[in-house]
């Protein structure tokens, strides 16, 4: 099959009602992306994933939820005031900015000039006031990464759960970047979300952690539903790292716009807890902090075999909601031709992705009998609590399956009048993938659909 491109996804995405441009009424706020009825859900199906597989399933993580509003000292001493900074050229010709680390040939991409402006570094952080008195210091940040919270709060975290290295701390939510040329549909965007862990190790365990956490992430993605093929791992040049990090690895996937990062796995070592320990009280220590005096009662551990306060060192695992969702979706596109001719397009989503579990399909929109007894069905599929059941009265049964297929319903369930006529009353169950139809009686549903989607 041909490889899906971005042209394919974003009419899909704004055909069914995933993803919309943001304020498009307006002529759009530029890398801005409003989530649409379907893409809500399929984005809440991945968090979910997510935390299931950070938190729940392990025994070592606690959950967090921090704001978004940042004091500008954390971003102060996190280092990204200082450098959270991308190269901005200008093109004299035309006026259009760019990222000077995306400029090919020394070309302008707009216009194609080759008189652009030396590079100068430009912050990405989105500030805001902050009370009713605007200017000076009245400001904080929208946190440019979700990381530093779960820093500032780590001590919170340790006192309220007596956590012991190795542990961690998960959290999802929104980040900004003021980025120069959003681009890519919701792959480089100025709003997004971020699946974070920071996880907390002993000083000198931090390699074997990476490696361990890059082989974790790359399982989770094909549990996701992406081809191990199309994912590849990038370890980052040592001039290139960000500036908490002494190793990286990029886990990139072959997105339609080409092998890009998904998510990044970090050793930051003790570089965030070290700088919030140190400059708590304005300490100028320079060195790394761990077995240091500083370090007690702070943003530290105590060492109970050795007896001596030490600051953890931090890998981190950090994905963009957004990108995964891309992949995803890229992943799952698919044309088909069918035996008559026609085209059809369908998501072959994960089913604990797919935005719809199932869609309940009276035959006839006008036949009370029918409709109530699919109102009945779905009333009982709800119990199951596999997750949204969807009552599809639109009178066309081609239709709903051919929009089923494109939204990714792993199943479809049609009440015709056999289910009213005769006893014991069944039904159709229409397979996604394998466009297979079989009868199964209305009493055996709840536990069919529970026992698919398990
Ligand atoms: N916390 C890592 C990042 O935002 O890239």
């Amino acid at each position: 099959m041909p490889a899906t491109t971005m042209d394919q996804l974003v009419s899909l995405c704004k055909r069914r009602g995933f993803i919309f441009q943001n304020a498009d009424i307006y002529g759009g706020l530029q890398g801005v992306y409003d989530f649409g009825p379907l893409g809500v859900e399929l984005k809440n199906n991945l968090k979910a994933a997510w935390w299931r597989s950070m938190v729940y399933e392990r025994d070592d993580v606690e959950g967090l939820d921090a704001a978004i509003l940042t004091h500008r000292k954390v971003l102060h001493y996190s280092g990204h005031e200082a450098t959270f900074s991308d190269p901005l050229t200008d093109c004299k010709r035309c006026k259009q900015r760019f990222r000077a680390d995306h400029i090919k040939d020394g070309k302008c991409p707009e216009c194609g000039s080759t008189d652009l402006t030396e590079p100068r570094m430009f912050n990405m952080m989105f500030k805001t006031a902050v009370g009713p008195i605007e200017g000076g210091d009245n400001f904080a940040y929208l946190r440019p990464e979700t990381a530093q919270a779960i820093f500032t709060q780590f001590k919170n975290v340790v006192d309220a759960t007596a956590r012991k290295a190795p542990f961690g701390i998960a959290q999802i939510g929104k980040s900004f970047r003021n980025e120069i040329t959003p681009r890519n549909f919701i792959f480089r965007v100025r709003e997004f979300e971020q699946m974070e862990l920071e996880f907390f190790v002993k000083p000198g365990t931090d390699m074997e952690w990476l490696e361990t956490w890059k082989a974790d992430r790359i399982d989770w993605w094909i549990d996701q539903g992406l081809d191990k093929e199309k994912l590849h791992v990038h370890k980052i040049a040592k001039e290139d790292l960000a500036h908490y990090s002494k190793a990286t690895y990029d886990l990139e996937y072959q997105f339609p716009h080409g092998l890009e990062e998904l998510e990044g796995i970090a050793d930051r070592t003790d570089y965030d807890l070290g700088n919030h320990t140190r400059y708590q009280d304005e300490l100028e220590i320079t060195a790394h902090v761990h077995e240091n005096k500083e370090a007690e009662g702070k943003l530290a551990l105590f060492d109970d075999e050795a007896k001596k306060w030490y600051v953890p060192w931090v890998i981190e695992p950090s994905a963009g909601v957004e990108r995964g969702v891309l992949a995803v979706l890229t992943e799952a596109y698919a044309e088909e031709t069918l035996p008559n001719g026609e085209t059809r397009t369908l998501l072959k989503l994960k089913k604990h992705l797919a935005p719809v579990k199932v869609a309940v399909i009276p035959l006839k929109r006008n036949n009370a009998e029918i409709v109530k007894l699919a109102a009945n069905i779905k009333a009982a599929l709800m119990k199951t609590g596999v997750g949204r059941i969807m009552l599809e009265n639109s009178g066309n049964i081609g239709k709903a399956y051919r929009r089923h297929d494109e939204i990714g319903t792993p199943i479809c369930i049609t009440i015709d009048f056999e289910s009213i006529e005769k006893q014991p009353a069944s039904v159709t169950i229409r397979n996604r993938d394998t466009m297979a139809q079989q009868r199964v009686a209305v009493s055996d549903l709840p536990a069919y659909i529970t026992d698919f989607f398990r």
